[in-house]
């Protein structure tokens, strides 16, 4: 077998032009405040990104860039500004944080009807409980519509995540089991993963490790997610060994060009969901 590829990039770009039009029937433009603190080269591309497409689309994106030694209580005295500014739809603050930065503290300040994240614990609980109302995580948000558009129905399916992080793993296997599938965690000190993976119809990884998923560890036939990005002589590699995956599995992401093109078309979609709610419950009240 050799697998049929996702096409994240192309499947992302589909996303974002229907997301476009429905913009530009918008009254007003949605605004995404993007905040920054610190000059770790990979944040300041990715938030660069986020806003050149936030942009593309019709929004109003601005990244606040703060230096490294800004102290804790004037980030969060620009978040709560931010949270009390109603031209602003929707806050990301940039992860990772600098050490002497609470990330937990800073994620609970956002308001959770701009939390476009979905990292705070008011909709990781309301995610957690299937509730609709949640705003969810971009990257997980982004592997459902994957999978789904690959698949169709994931009732019954067995999925194996790697990985149990609170942007990725956590968040998924929550989806996922609101979708019916039977979903297993795997973390660093799982005994025997292949022995997992070997029994899973999708298999996630989002561990960091450098193509650790290889083609004995998988049955026939099965659908692979790589959340992967590691960077090794300046050349991207997922968590997938994808040369030998690609003769097993039925699907596999690429990367680059999977998953990560999903995580920013659907952290817009979280936006445009943001301003809709907050300009409705205006109309309401
Ligand atoms: N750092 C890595 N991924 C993410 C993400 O999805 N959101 C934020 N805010 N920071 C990140």
């Amino acid at each position: 077998m050799t697998a049929t590829i996702i096409d994240g990039k192309l499947i992302a770009e589909n996303l974002r032009n229907l997301l476009a039009e429905k913009i530009a029937a918008l009254p007003n433009k949605p605004y995404l405040a993007v905040v920054l603190v610190g000059n770790d080269p990979a944040s300041i591309i990715y938030d660069r990104n986020k806003q050149k497409a936030a942009q593309a689309l019709g929004m109003v994106c601005d990244i606040y860039h703060l230096p490294e030694e800004t102290p804790e209580e004037d980030l969060l005295e620009l978040i709560g500004r931010l949270n009390n500014d109603r031209n602003v739809n929707g806050i990301l603050v940039q992860m990772p944080l600098p050490k002497h930065i609470s990330s937990a503290k800073v994620i609970e300040a956002i308001a959770h009807e701009k939390d476009v994240d979905g990292f705070g614990p008011y909709n990781a609980g309301l995610l957690h409980e299937n509730d609709p109302r949640a705003m969810i995580a971009a990257t997980p948000k982004g592997i459902l519509y994957l999978l789904e558009h690959s698949i169709g129905d994931l009732s019954g399916k067995h999925a194996v995540i790697i990985g149990r992080s609170n942007i990725v793993g956590r968040p998924l296997a929550s989806l996922l089991l609101n979708r019916h599938c039977t979903v297993t965690v795997a973390h660093s000190k799982t005994v025997d993963l292949p022995k997992l993976t070997q029994q899973a119809d999708i298999v996630v990884a989002a561990c960091g490790c450098s193509q650790m998923v290889k083609k004995d560890w998988l049955k026939e036939g099965a659908t692979v997610i790589d959340v992967g990005i590691n960077r090794i002589d300046n050349k991207l590699f997922g968590d997938v060994d994808f040369d030998d995956v690609k003769e097993k599995a039925a699907f596999i992401t690429p990367v680059p060009g999977g998953v990560g093109p999903m995580t920013i078309a659907m952290l817009l979609d979280n936006t445009y969901q943001a301003y809709l709610n907050q300009n409705n419950n205006l109309k309401k009240g």
